[in-house]
């Protein structure tokens, strides 16, 4: 019997072994940069929106694998437009051994998955943001030698990369606390799913609408850009719903003394954090944006080596 492959379109498409394997890996990787397990193997990157971490790293990563990649704009492929997903999906199969998607409708990259016959890696969609989040929590693991029983305090909009983050906490035993204005907490479905996980990991997971709160006693503070790349036309609207969830210096002073400040990138310097914070000893923002090539190098490797 055929190997089936895998996809990585959520970090549910993950065991908890799985990735600390993927962890384990990247410290291995980071070490030894350079490799040739891609000699020979194609990857493309189909991006529906912009894109300056996810592309860049991906490209270098193949890069340092041995292997070739290309990145395709909405202008080159415009892919459920020009062509069908399905269509699509079929057609880059016969020429990549791996594809990288970002998109906006989260049914488009799991639609991706299910008709492409190579892996496909989900490099963001309206529900997930899933390799943000491994390369996130790596962070933490190698500031702090170990993830359980620490407490990330997420701050803003509860988009996809709260999502994500809260699915991959609540496996990995880490408290969660997500401070929201009504209206913008997250996906039912994850906060169900993330009880259910942290019920076994031994995580506790909280939604408050209280910034303080939620940032009291946090090891990780962490935001996000309150309007989403496809919500421009709402920037206005939500910089003032969101105004009282900005990380700045009286929200740090709730926080231990050593926590790190963590976001995704990129940053909105006066709205969603403060230049101060941002730029002070506590942040760790280019790390994390580092580990995303370290931690999707492992990624790849794991789903396309057999
Ligand atoms: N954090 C992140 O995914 O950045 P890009 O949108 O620049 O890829
Ligand atoms: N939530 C943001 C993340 C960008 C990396 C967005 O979807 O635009």
């Amino acid at each position: 019997m055929p190997v089936k492959k895998r996809d990585f379109i959520s970090i549910s498409d993950f065991s908890v072994e799985e990735i600390q394997g993927v962890f384990a890996k990247t410290e291995e990787l980071k070490k030894n940069k350079f490799q040739d397990a891609f000699k020979n193997k194609a990857v493309g990157l189909i991006f529906q929106k912009p894109s300056l971490r996810t592309r860049v790293s991906f490209q270098v990563g193949v890069w340092q694998l041995g292997g070739q990649c290309m990145s395709l704009s909405p202008a080159e492929v415009n892919i459920g437009v020009r062509e069908s997903i399905k269509d699509a999906a079929k057609t880059l199969s016969r020429y990549l051994d791996l594809i990288v998607a970002r998109v906006f409708k989260h049914r488009e990259v799991e639609e991706l998955g299910q008709h492409a016959l190579v892996p496909v890696i989900n490099g963001l969609s309206d529900l997930f943001h899933p390799c943000q989040a491994l390369a996130d929590i790596f962070t933490v693991k190698e500031k702090r030698g170990n993830v359980r029983g620490l407490t990330l305090s997420y701050l803003g909009d509860g988009n996809n990369v709260c999502n994500s983050l809260l699915q991959i906490t609540a496996m990995l035993g880490m408290n969660m606390k997500v401070a929201c204005p009504k209206g913008y907490t997250p996906n039912k479905d994850i906060l169900g799913f993330a009880q259910a996980q942290g019920k076994k990991s031994g995580a506790s997971i909280v939604v408050t609408p209280d910034p303080r709160e939620a940032a009291h006693d946090a090891d990780v503070l962490y935001t996000d850009v309150w309007a989403s790349m496809g919500q421009e036309r709402e920037a206005a609207r939500r910089a003032k719903i969101f105004k009282k969830y900005q990380i700045n210096k009286e929200i740090l002073g709730f926080a231990k003394k050593n926590v790190l400040v963590m976001h995704c990138l990129p940053a909105h310097r006066g709205m969603e954090i403060t230049d101060d914070v941002m730029d002070s000893p506590n942040s760790v923002v280019f790390d994390e944006a580092e580990n995303r090539l370290h931690v999707q190098k492992a990624i790849m490797l794991k789903l396309v080596e057999k």
